[in-house]
């Protein structure tokens, strides 16, 4: 969604789920991610001087901005460029929903907003491949060595069939998912993560390469499975994928405990989500009714937030807490 005058813009863009294949994603394995409706919305105005910004992580001028931002303001930066703007002259509002550093996307998602933004503003044209290059600039300084997935699914208003430098396949799901997030309420750590998975497949290659290639054949697997709408299989595939995560060694006592309450609350399935190390999960339900019990669950043993919603409509639920 956009809306510009001649002096201010607004975008938006979306969060992301990563159903399987995290991890094995940045060796060129295949993942499915869907987008998740937890929203960025960024509202851009022409002013005067330097670039000042607004945001949950840093309020003051683009000079001062902390590292942790310093990929936004690379990807800022060629963004005006790449459009022949001086790189002053913007103030830019983030309002964000995603929570930060959960495996959610967010460092993609308010990329994606700013950029939207900025070319809407000046009434440049905007191709997905072109915005998907600039946020990798973003994601880059946040992530080391993206694949490119969080980018990708938040671009996409479908759920998407991802392999690193392949063409991106919206995938049909034949029948509605009913999901469950729960948010360990810690921050996850994507980039220590990935460098752990890296560090372990020095040392223990073949152990590290068999989890990869069975994360590649649930991946394919749950594809089968969203295609026929067998949300059993899925559920099967997820609890198997979060066992491989584990073996990579990228959840924690936290996030098992999670997939356990959701097993034990008749979840189909359910695994880590992102990143890992903290973060999120995410668990499938039979119905919507069952997602809530599935949430009411997770959100009274230790959750520090939980949302929960079907594939087929826009709206997140929150079970009473
Ligand atoms: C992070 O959302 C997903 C990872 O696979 C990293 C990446 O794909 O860049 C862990």
């Amino acid at each position: 969604m956009s809306t510009v005058s001649t002096k201010t813009a607004i975008c938006e863009s979306h969060s992301k789920l990563i159903l399987v294949g995290e991890h094995a994603v940045v060796y060129g394995k295949p993942a499915i991610a869907i987008p998740f409706p937890l929203k960025v919305k960024v509202m851009i105005q022409k002013v005067v001087g330097l670039i000042m910004i607004e945001s949950p992580i840093y309020t003051g001028s683009i000079d001062g901005i902390p590292p942790k931002m310093e990929g936004i303001k690379a990807c800022i930066e060629e963004a005006l460029r790449c459009i022949n703007q001086p790189f002053a002259n913007l103030r830019i509002k983030v309002d964000s929903s995603i929570p930060l550093g959960r495996g959610l996307g967010s460092s993609a998602a308010i990329a994606i907003a700013i950029t939207r933004s900025i070319f809407s503003l000046f009434g440049q044209k905007l191709s997905e491949e072109h915005l998907f290059s600039l946020v990798q600039i973003a994601e880059t300084y946040a992530h080391g060595k993206p694949s490119g997935i969080d980018t990708a699914t938040e671009i996409s208003e479908h759920p998407i069939w991802f392999q690193k430098e392949k063409q991106i396949v919206p995938l049909v799901i034949r029948r509605p998912l009913y999901i469950v997030v729960a948010d360990t309420g810690r921050n996850g750590d994507t980039h220590t993560a990935v460098d752990n998975v890296r560090k372990m497949y020095g040392s223990e290659t073949v152990k590290v390469q068999n989890s990869l290639d069975e994360i590649a054949r649930i991946s394919e697997l749950a594809r089968e499975a969203l295609l026929k709408g067998d949300i059993y299989l899925l559920g099967t595939l997820l609890y198997r994928n979060h066992e491989e995560l584990k073996i990579l060694g990228v959840s924690d006592d936290e996030l098992n405990h999670l997939v356990e309450i959701a097993r034990n609350a008749g979840a189909l399935g359910a695994k880590l989500t992102g990143g890992g190390l903290g973060g999120c999960m995410l668990a499938l339900g039979e119905s919507l009714g069952h997602a809530k019990i599935i949430a009411t669950q997770l959100m009274s043993s230790g959750a520090s937030n939980v949302w929960y919603f079907s594939t087929e409509e826009n709206s997140l639920y929150n079970p009473e807490k």
